[in-house]
């Protein structure tokens, strides 16, 4: 048959209580709390919208808010290779919390590693 679709793998509502359960550890996590703002519920809206397109599914991040331009958009943010892997920890973490497992967690995972180390812009701040 037809392989299916990462997105259609995890599911609309699997997907948006992982970004849920993430945000939940972020906003509790003394390297990552500081840089994010304190009502984080746009930003998990945007996430949400982001992971759906990152995983094949429709494109409603782009088009909502344009190319996503990740990169250009942790700019404003001090991004140490510290925060990145608190990062990924707090992923790691709720997808503990969601039940991914399998090849579908190590690959989404392990694209997420990728992303997040790209993400780092500051190798000099100690936090
Ligand atoms: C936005 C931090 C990695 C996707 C943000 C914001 C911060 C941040 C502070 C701004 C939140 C706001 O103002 O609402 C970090 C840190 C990372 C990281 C410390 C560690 C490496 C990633 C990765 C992805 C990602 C790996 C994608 C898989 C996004 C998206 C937004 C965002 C989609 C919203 C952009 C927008 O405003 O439209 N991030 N991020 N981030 N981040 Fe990250």
């Amino acid at each position: 048959g037809k392989p299916l679709i990462p997105y259609d793998q995890i599911g609309a509502e699997t997907l948006s209580k992982l970004v849920d359960a993430f945000y939940q550890r972020v906003s509790a996590h003394p390297k990552l709390a500081p840089i994010f703002p304190n009502d984080l519920s746009e930003t998990a809206r945007k996430q949400k919208q982001f992971l759906t397109q990152y995983l094949g599914g429709p494109n409603i991040y782009s088009a909502e808010h344009g190319h996503p331009r990740l990169k250009a958009r942790h700019h404003p943010f001090p991004i140490t290779p510290d925060r990145a892997q608190a990062w990924l920890e707090c992923m790691s973490e709720a997808m503990d919390e969601v039940n991914l497992s399998g090849q579908f967690r190590e690959t989404f995972y392990n694209r997420l590693v990728l992303t997040a180390h790209h993400m780092v812009n500051d190798y000099d701040s100690e936090e």
